[in-house]
């Protein structure tokens, strides 16, 4: 019997000798891969700038710190997200505000965030789930009207495009994970990405507890080996072993994202005509299966919902038993007891996320799906009748 994860990460044996050759140069960190992965993302995804992290959450925590969140904020996002995403403002005493899911795109309802912006809020931190590119441009021109900032949650979502675009001109930072269920393995690792030089600044400080030798920010200067701690930060940083298995790994993000949307497809019209799941929000196959990349959903999951929510248990343990190995995405964050008790929320407060969360099923997506996997996966699916 086949055994199939939900997510599997693919190395290579140039990956094998990137890091090799790393553990044999003379730094294994705080050397010359981790700005060179830096650059090569950057210039990916459209930003100026990048700063590598140790984790996605990481990277987070510095990006909600460098737009000023800080106790009694308040920031807005999606209550389907990992609980990272909300967790990381509250580290900075943040209070994290949900607004219900869409269900035609199982992103942030954007007709729903206006309603909840206050005079305490910093930030909108919408999330591409699953890879689906959020709208980040209607976000952008709300928070433009309101004065916040945007954090976009890009952790499934790296190379992904609406309109031409992965949207660095609409968030003020966007945040990535290369933990290996999702597109780059680096083991643990993340990234921010902004176009602007003072978040830039603020985010690189964070990650290297707040010290720097940058002439132009020293008060005072006493020799090459003199620096500043000008700001309370964490050891954050990556390690150029992780940077230099991403970079490896990076140089395929076209071929990763080609290989999902294949799969996708072969999901999608596999499964059209079988009516125990509804499949998820698409924006079209052939974009970027023909090389034109106006319009990209990342696929990070492939997220079904089971059309009759009350057989979800009893469809993941048949799945579960032929070795398709399918998961749920995710707990509601609103839902969790650590959010119940600290902030009040309850059960029927986002009504629409958890009917999604009820429902849902992320079946096998990655990089190295082979069609006997995908094919074994919808078949399976099928015979659970
Ligand atoms: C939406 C989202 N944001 C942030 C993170 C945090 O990333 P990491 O696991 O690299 O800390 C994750 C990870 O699962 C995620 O799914």
């Amino acid at each position: 019997m086949m055994k199939i994860p939900y997510g599997r990460q693919t190395i290579t044996d140039s990956d094998i000798a990137a890091v090799v050759d790393v553990l044999k140069s003379d730094y294994l960190t705080q050397g010359p891969k981790i700005p060179e992965f830096e650059k090569m993302v950057a210039a990916y995804h459209g930003a100026k700038y990048a700063v590598a992290f140790s984790n996605g959450t990481a990277a987070l925590h510095a990006a909600y710190h460098a737009l000023g969140v800080t106790d009694g904020d308040e920031i807005i996002t999606s209550p389907i997200t990992f609980s990272a995403t909300a967790n990381a403002a509250v580290y900075l005493g943040g209070k994290p505000v949900f607004a219900d899911i869409d269900p035609a795109t199982n992103c942030i309802d954007i007709d729903g965030i206006e309603e909840r912006i206050t005079p305490r809020t910093k930030v909108i931190a919408p999330v591409s789930f699953g890879g689906y590119p959020v709208d980040l441009k209607r976000v952008a021109a709300l928070a433009k009207k309101h004065g916040v900032r945007v954090l976009h949650d890009a952790a499934h979502a790296i190379g992904s495009r609406r309109d031409g675009t992965f949207g660095m001109e609409y968030a003020d930072i966007a945040i990535l994970s290369f933990h290996p269920v999702k597109h780059i393995a680096t083991g643990e690792g993340g990234m921010a990405l902004t176009n602007d030089a003072a978040v830039y600044q603020s985010l690189q400080l964070f990650r290297s507890h707040g010290i720097t030798k940058a002439p132009e920010l020293l008060s005072e200067n006493h020799g090459p080996w003199y620096y500043e701690m000008i700001s309370l930060g964490y050891n954050y940083r990556i390690t150029d072993i992780q940077a230099a298995l991403g970079i490896s790994q990076f140089a395929r993000i076209g071929e990763n994202l080609r290989a999902r949307n294949k799969a996708a497809k072969y999901y999608t019209e596999s499964l059209a005509d079988y009516d125990g799941i509804e499949l998820p929000p698409s924006l079209g196959f052939d974009s970027i299966e023909n090389g034109g990349a106006d319009t990209v959903h990342a696929y990070h999951l492939f997220t079904v919902r089971v059309a009759d929510p009350r057989r979800r248990p009893d469809m993941y343990r048949y799945l579960h038993e032929h070795g398709v190995l399918a998961q749920v995405h995710y707990i509601p964050v609103h839902l969790l007891p650590y959010y119940k008790k600290r902030f009040g929320y309850a059960k029927g407060d986002f009504p629409e996320a958890e009917k999604f969360y009820e429902a849902e099923l992320s079946i096998p997506m990655f990089h190295g799906i082979s069609e006997a996997e995908r094919e074994y996966v919808a078949g399976t699916i099928r015979a659970y009748g």
